[in-house]
């Protein structure tokens, strides 16, 4: 099938490429580099040995968009292009607003314009919020705390508004949990720019030296040890549950949320010794206050995608910790080879 996936440079967008290349789509890429590097995309042409089309765009130029779909008339789309730091969103809403929001608005004009009916969107279980109750399934209110989880929230009406008013529109929201881990080849995987703000990747740079140690945030939440506890996912797993919601939605029309995680949480300190365990290196840390805004549990409900979507995690924390390790340890400054 042919499909333009906006984004795909990106760490999820690159996973997700490699096995849409396998599974022979039809692949055009439209991504504007701003926090990746086509470097990701040399190295997937390389590993799935097979070409796709490449636009370097931005989803908020209208113009771009509409040569990209003209030329390439994509029959789906995956749409993981957007900013995702939390912190960073406090700082800059206008900006995330613009280009999640309003850079989401002008890929559905495109995709109406050039009658292309079927999206896949990367959503995120921080449209949540607090938790009323665990696990978190698709009917949990949605009450985002942060500018970057209310654009979120606002994509997803949209999308589900606009699928509403065409017929035959098919829209997947995959509400992502905590993603981490990379390809098990070791050549693509999570790359971030200056001081990582997510855990993994901060532990896997504690591991190889780039940082002295992890600052763990908050020893005092109601978990098992006291630490967060969150339930992560695979990215060979979530680049997985694209494809199967690509062919849900050849299936089915109208919009459906669905997450993606396993249903198992880890806490900080579990993550910590597992990533020792795999990585055979100390991981020091230090117990520090809380950061604002973290909540102390998140856990998904998964048996919507499983009812869906057929599709369910097979991967786990040995196997997330492993290929992390096997990534940061071959590429020690990431895609920037210093
Ligand atoms: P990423 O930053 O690695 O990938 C995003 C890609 O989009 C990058 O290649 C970037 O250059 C591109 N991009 C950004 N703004 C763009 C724009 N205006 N026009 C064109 N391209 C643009 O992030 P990721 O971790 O791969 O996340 C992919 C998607 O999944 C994002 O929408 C993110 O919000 C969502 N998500 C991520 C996580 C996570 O923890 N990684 C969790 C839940 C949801
Ligand atoms: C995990 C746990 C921290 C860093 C974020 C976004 C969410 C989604 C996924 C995009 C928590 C603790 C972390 C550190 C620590 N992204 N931690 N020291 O906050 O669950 O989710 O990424 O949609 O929107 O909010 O992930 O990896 O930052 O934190 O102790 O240096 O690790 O307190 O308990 P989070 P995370």
């Amino acid at each position: 099938m042919k499909i333009l996936v906006t984004g795909g440079a990106g760490y999820i967008g690159s996973h997700t490429l490699l096995q849409l290349l396998r599974e022979r789509h039809d692949v055009l890429v439209y991504d504007n580099y701003s926090n990746s590097s086509p470097e990701a995309l040399s190295r997937v042409k390389q590993l799935a040995n097979a070409d796709f089309e490449i636009c370097e765009g931005d989803i908020q130029d209208a113009y771009k968009l509409c040569e990209a779909f003209g030329s390439f008339r994509p029959e789906a789309v995956i749409h993981f292009a957007g900013l995702k730091a939390v912190g960073e969103s406090n700082e800059r809403p206008l900006e995330y607003y613009a280009q999640n929001v309003s850079g989401s608005i002008e890929l559905l004009k495109a995709m109406q314009r050039h009658d292309c009916r079927r999206i896949v969107f990367s959503s995120s279980a921080t449209v949540y919020g607090e938790a009323k109750y665990l696990p978190y399934d698709e009917q949990h209110p949605l009450q985002p705390t942060n500018p970057y989880g209310r654009t979120k929230y606002f994509i997803e009406e949209i999308i589900r508004d606009w699928a509403a008013s065409w017929k035959d529109a098919s829209a997947v929201l995959l509400r992502y949990f905590n993603p981490v881990g990379a390809d098990a080849s070791g050549r693509i995987g999570e790359d971030p720019n200056g001081i990582p703000n997510n855990l993994v990747p901060y532990i896997s740079q504690v591991a190889v030296g780039r940082l002295k140690y992890l600052n763990v945030f908050g020893a005092d939440y109601a978990t098992r040890d006291g630490t967060g506890e969150r339930d992560y996912i695979h990215v060979e797993d979530l680049a997985r549950a694209h494809l199967a919601a690509i062919d849900f939605s050849a299936t089915a029309t109208g919009c459906e949320a669905i997450n993606v995680g396993t249903g198992h949480g880890a806490t900080v300190l579990e993550m910590v010794k597992a990533f020792e365990h795999a990585s055979g290196r100390a991981v020091p840390y230090k117990i520090g206050p809380r950061r604002a805004g973290d909540v102390a549990r998140s856990l998904a409900a998964v048996d919507k995608a499983e009812r869906l979507l057929g599709w369910k995690a097979k991967l786990d924390v040995a196997d997330m910790c492993r290929t992390t390790w096997n990534w940061q340890s071959t590429n020690p400054n990431g895609y920037t080879q210093k």
